[in-house]
């Protein structure tokens, strides 16, 4: 069954099929010639093929730019709008995980405006200068974990300084999510463990943020327990389509709630794990979630003790410091559920570049919400305490 919510930020269509009515969709934005942004892996897929296939059926072009990275650098942006400039659409369709939807979204600044990527960025004043000429986006996850689909955000690695900047502005929102559980029921199983322990820990530190907003708070909280109950069996029957479908809202739920509230300290120690090691994003989250989250809670227990109830925990009797201390276990525990690497040294961190790592993070502001301001020491300290003892 097809499912459509309209929300101020855009419009969500859920659903087994939900894909193959991108053609109608064209029609409303009025557009007729799509640039697909994905990456290779994604390209390969039936459904993807089915989808382009779709579109040109419909009489409508489609182009394929299926040269995305993972973890995407200012140069993969740029690549990527020298191809719209020869093509030029108008629609882009972000198709992929993360990184293919930051880098349309930076792409799509980068096209409109004619400049850098850098440019672009939040720290170089892109948000007041990204006009509203952008293209329109539709977004398909076909991930259940970044919520890049629901935010107005393309976090970027600088090539040269090897920190990653967001690209951010209301102008890069997309107009239309297209949530189809069919396109994720191939997925390997680390992947769908790992995105959706990202998608986990968007909504923890979402919640946990010092910014308090209570839509974000309850939509965070919606999350966890859909995350805790069907990502296992996402994981165990990967073609289960109603855990798929229930993971995709999750995971865009997620999503929405940290683009009211923020993130916190686990992403802004997990971008440097990515940028220097090439670390896969939920991956890096995952070894680092309970250690953070044990850091955090002496600040916000009572917050915490609430994650520990919506992740299932029985925290009956407990006060809030012990109930919060059975969310961290919870969080451990599914992490081994799902075949998580548990250790820095199992993704290849070298333990000599700790303090250059923590020096990064420093530099990264996703964390500026967290509930405990960190210092390069206490950073240092938590990446020490996620190697192998
Ligand atoms: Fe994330």
């Amino acid at each position: 069954m097809i499912r459509s919510f309209d929300l101020a930020r855009g419009r969500i269509n859920s659903g087994a099929g939900a894909l193959l009515e991108i053609p109608g969709e064209m029609d409303k934005l009025k557009a007729q010639r799509a640039v697909i942004i994905t990456d290779r892996n994604i390209a390969a897929l039936d459904g993807f093929k089915k989808a382009v296939e779709n579109i040109r059926n419909s009489g409508k072009e489609a182009f394929i730019y299926d040269a995305v990275e993972p973890n995407p650098t200012d140069t993969d942006c740029e690549k990527t709008a020298d191809f719209m400039k020869e093509i030029k659409p108008d629609v882009i369709i972000a198709f992929g995980g993360g990184s293919p939807m930051d880098c349309a979204k930076a792409a799509d600044a980068v096209y409109t405006m004619g400049v850098p990527t850098v440019e672009c960025g939040v720290v170089a004043g892109g948000m007041q200068k990204i006009p509203p000429t952008t293209l329109p986006i539709i977004a398909v996850p076909t991930t259940a974990g970044t919520g890049s689909e629901v935010n107005d955000l393309g976090v970027i690695i600088d090539s040269k300084k090897h920190v990653k900047f967001p690209v951010k502005s209301v102008n890069l929102l997309p107009k239309l999510i297209i949530l189809d559980p069919m396109i994720t029921v191939g997925l390997p199983k680390s992947v769908t463990a790992a995105t959706g322990i990202d998608a986990l820990t968007h909504a923890i530190e979402a919640y946990v943020s010092l910014s308090d907003f209570y839509i974000g708070d309850a939509v965070a909280l919606y999350a966890m327990k859909q995350i805790v109950e069907n990502l296992p069996k996402a994981y165990g029957n990967g073609e289960d389509i109603e855990a798929r479908e229930n993971m995709l809202m999750a995971s865009l739920c997620a999503g929405f709630a940290f683009s009211f509230n923020g993130l916190g300290l686990c992403h802004q120690m997990a971008h440097q794990l990515s940028s220097y090691f090439n670390a896969p994003h939920g991956v890096a989250n995952a070894l680092l979630l309970p250690h953070v989250m044990r850091f955090n809670m002496t600040a916000r227990p009572e917050r915490y003790a609430d994650v520990a109830a919506a992740l299932g925990c029985d925290i009956t009797g407990l006060d809030a410091k012990a109930a919060a201390l059975k969310g961290a276990e919870k969080v451990e525990a599914l992490c081994r559920q799902l075949g998580i690497p548990q250790y820095l040294d199992d993704i290849g961190v070298d333990k000599a570049m700790v303090p250059t790592l923590a020096d990064s993070a420093m530099l990264d502001l996703t964390g500026r919400n967290n509930p405990i301001k960190t210092t390069t020491e206490q950073c240092i300290a938590l990446y020490h305490e996620c190697f192998r003892p």
